[in-house]
């Protein structure tokens, strides 16, 4: 076994660790998330997900982790469920056009608590009334988007700050930004030169899929379609490079932000149980997919920004 990467530069302790490890001659990348007491693994192979299964269970309660969410295969999810996963979610082409099958396995009785079920449920019910969005969405006037660069870092800081009291991922780091603006795509809205919306992709090479996440629009100018607008611009560049699966994992009890996907023409995927800490505390989270492979909307529109 190895350890690879460290994600959080600048503490002592690390936000995340990556671990390689070889499982019946396969490696496989487990993901050591301290921020969200969680750990996160694909499965490559379905012939080992025992081994794998028990090798998980013996990491987590060496370190004490709350929650393994193991996105397994067609193949191989059903095999998990006698060891205690259960099935959160689906996204139905995140594997090259096949599902994405999010299982998981609770490690505390507070972990495993669904205290929101009752109010989530209304809210889901309720964006899942709103009538998609019959155009594209549009920049209002006096408004600029384009992709952030190394000198956006110190104004995203402050956004992000303002937004979020608490993040899944180190974003109010300067170096953790900067390492997000150089390896996916970053984008920013503007006004008057002032970073007001940003959005990102984080983007999965191998299968051509990627996850729209770090949505954060600053009080004032939300309500005025910045996101939708950041969002559909995200889109738009995913698309035109070839990606086959676009998703987010959203919290499920922000109206907000689920509606902006609703009406943007992504289908729910299921909920994700006190999946991550985010404003000081654990939050279930929605996913949301769009697989737009087929998707003539998009190929007959004008360019954007
Ligand atoms: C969620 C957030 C990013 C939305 O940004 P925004 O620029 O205001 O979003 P938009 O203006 O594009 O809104 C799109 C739609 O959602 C609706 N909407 C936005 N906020 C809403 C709210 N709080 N309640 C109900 N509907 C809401 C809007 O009415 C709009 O629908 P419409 O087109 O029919 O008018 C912003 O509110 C925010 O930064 N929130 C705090 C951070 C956060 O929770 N981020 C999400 C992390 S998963």
């Amino acid at each position: 076994m190895c350890m690879s990467a460290n994600l959080n530069l600048t503490d002592d302790m690390p936000s995340t660790e990556f671990l390689e490890t070889i499982i019946a001659g396969k490696p496989v990348q487990v993901t050591l998330d301290y921020i969200n007491d969680r750990i996160k693994v694909r499965s490559n192979n379905p012939e080992d997900i025992d081994l794998l299964i028990t090798y998980l269970n013996n990491l987590t309660l060496q370190n004490g982790f709350g929650k393994v969410i193991l996105i397994a295969r067609k193949e191989d999810w059903e095999k998990t469920l006698p060891f205690g996963y259960i099935l959160e979610a689906v996204n139905s082409g995140y594997f090259q056009g096949d599902p994405a099958y999010f299982m998981a396995k609770f490690y505390s009785k507070e972990r495993a608590n669904r205290n929101s079920l009752i109010l989530e449920d209304n809210i889901l019910q309720s964006v899942l009334q709103h009538p998609l969005n019959p155009l594209p969405p549009r920049l209002p006037s006096g408004y600029v988007v384009r992709e952030a660069v190394a000198e956006d870092v110190p104004q995203l800081v402050h956004l992000y700050e303002q937004i979020f009291t608490t993040y899944p991922s180190p974003i109010t780091e300067p170096d953790y930004l900067q390492h997000l603006i150089n390896k996916y795509t970053f984008k920013i809205i503007l006004h008057a030169g002032k970073i007001v919306s940003a959005a990102s992709a984080e983007t999965d090479l191998k299968n051509m899929a990627a996850e729209l996440t770090d949505c954060a629009c600053r009080p004032e100018y939300q309500s005025q379609g910045l996101m939708s607008y950041l969002i559909f611009s995200l889109e738009l560049d995913l698309i035109r490079r070839g990606f086959k699966n676009l998703f987010t994992i959203c919290r499920s009890i922000s109206t907000g932000i689920n509606t902006i996907f609703r009406k943007q023409g992504y289908t729910y995927g299921g909920r994700l149980i006190n999946n991550c800490s985010i404003c000081g505390q654990f939050e279930d989270m929605n996913l949301w997919i769009k697989n737009p492979v087929n998707n003539l909307e998009y190929r007959t529109l004008p360019n954007h920004p």
